[in-house]
């Protein structure tokens, strides 16, 4: 299958009818069976705005964008309120972005990867247009879950009601292909565990015995990776949840801990921002080098679900990098104190979003908190050790 940007519109408008008339796409849609003449003269003046998933010379999906803007889908033509506001919230300030209009692919071509596929592709390929920031409305389950496993941000519940009458509640979600690292792409290409990932950090270590001697026994370790943690706290008769949002890291993390005869272990892939537990169902929360991998907003956010799930008296320990990190202030800067550093590990060379914190704002941060203890690591004088006890 390949993804052609670009096509014959008189070609296209016959898939687009045949769509219909084989009835999947107007019992899931109650679209037009037409492409519309609105959408024929966007599509014949910017052709690239059309993109082709082909396969043995048969259009089997299709997909449609547009440049647009939080107040109007196009000149003349408002936004909702609603829609407005959620857009404003989710794009934090910027006002021009890529809606993904339209997305297909015909039923019996589903369940075969296509659509991550696709989603991988379309990133890319907005990014080499020069354009940062996508929008898509999505209400089907599959592409739902493709959205939150490529780690989109996400704002729920915007209502539509279809010229039927039906109403239909989409999820929002928001993708930025300037601050995004894919940790899934870092992952899924490594051959081998990574030395640097196999032994624990020291100051884990260390806290093993205040876990034990406040009575910690379930642990989340959020953003695992491929599961040293895991690993090491399991190995010291602690009940350990690891989650992350790569699934290629916690396939690793699996056959290790399966190597290590450490089946116990639950594995959940989770954004950090939305974590699918229960409150307060951890006596401890670790989390070594993942949250300043983030905006401010969902380091905020990730916090408020760290305090949501920990018992009452819980204890949080986590690396946090600081602002004295020689890396601060390089790469390219995406909000205050937050850049897109292009670093160097394994094969790879990637993007990484870092996020530099200063003490008082680390203490802000945890004010929800009992206790928050903020220190600079030992070994590791770039990145503060925090603890909170909630
Ligand atoms: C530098 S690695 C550290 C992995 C592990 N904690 C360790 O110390 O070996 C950062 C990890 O955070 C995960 N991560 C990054 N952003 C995340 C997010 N928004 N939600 C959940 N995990 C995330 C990445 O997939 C990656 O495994």
């Amino acid at each position: 299958m390949e993804f052609v940007v670009g096509y014959d519109l008189n070609e296209f408008k016959r898939y687009y009818k045949k769509l219909a008339t084989d009835l999947e796409w107007k019992k899931t849609f109650g679209y037009s069976p037409e492409l519309g003449d609105l959408w024929e003269h966007i599509l014949s003046r910017n052709p690239s705005q059309l993109i082709i998933f082909k396969e043995k010379n048969e259009i089997i999906g299709h997909a449609i964008w547009h440049p647009t803007n939080t107040k109007e889908h196009r000149k003349r033509d408002p936004r909702e309120k609603e829609d407005t506001e959620i857009l404003e919230k989710l794009l934090g300030g910027k006002k021009d972005f890529i809606e993904l209009h339209e997305i297909w692919l015909r039923t019996e071509h589903r369940g075969k990867g296509y659509g991550k596929r696709f989603f991988k592709f379309f990133e890319e390929f907005i990014r080499n247009k020069g354009y940062d920031s996508i929008i898509y409305y999505a209400d089907y389950p599959a592409v739902v879950a493709i959205c939150r496993e490529r780690g989109y941000r996400e704002a729920c519940g915007l209502k539509y009601i279809e010229p039927q009458g039906n109403t239909r509640t989409f999820h929002v979600f928001y993708f930025s292909t300037r601050i995004q690292h894919r940790w899934e792409d870092y992952y899924s290409t490594l051959k081998r565990l990574p030395r640097r990932f196999k032994k624990p950090a020291q100051f884990v270590v260390e806290a093993v015995p205040i876990f034990k001697h406040s009575n910690v026994k379930k642990i989340l370790d959020l953003g695992c990776g491929v599961g040293r943690h895991c690993v090491q706290l399991a190995n010291t008769s602690f009940e350990v949840v690891g989650s992350d949002i790569s699934k290629s890291a916690l396939k690793m993390a699996r056959n290790w801990l399966k190597e290590e005869g450490l089946m116990d272990v639950a594995l959940v892939q989770a954004a950090m921002t939305h974590l699918p537990f229960r409150n307060c169902c951890f006596d401890g929360i670790i989390s070594v080098s993942v949250i300043h991998h983030a905006v401010k907003k969902d380091i905020e956010t990730t916090i408020k679900e760290i305090h949501r799930t920990i018992n009452k008296n819980g204890l949080f320990l986590a690396n946090l990098a600081s602002v004295k990190d020689p890396r601060y202030g390089t790469g390219i800067e995406i909000e205050i104190d937050t850049f897109r550093i292009l670093e160097a590990f394994e094969d790879n060379r990637f993007e990484e979003l870092h996020h530099f914190f200063t003490k008082s704002e680390v203490l802000k941060l945890f004010a929800n908190f009992a206790e928050t203890g903020v220190q600079l690591l030992k070994d590791k004088p770039n990145y503060w050790r925090v603890t909170a006890k909630k």
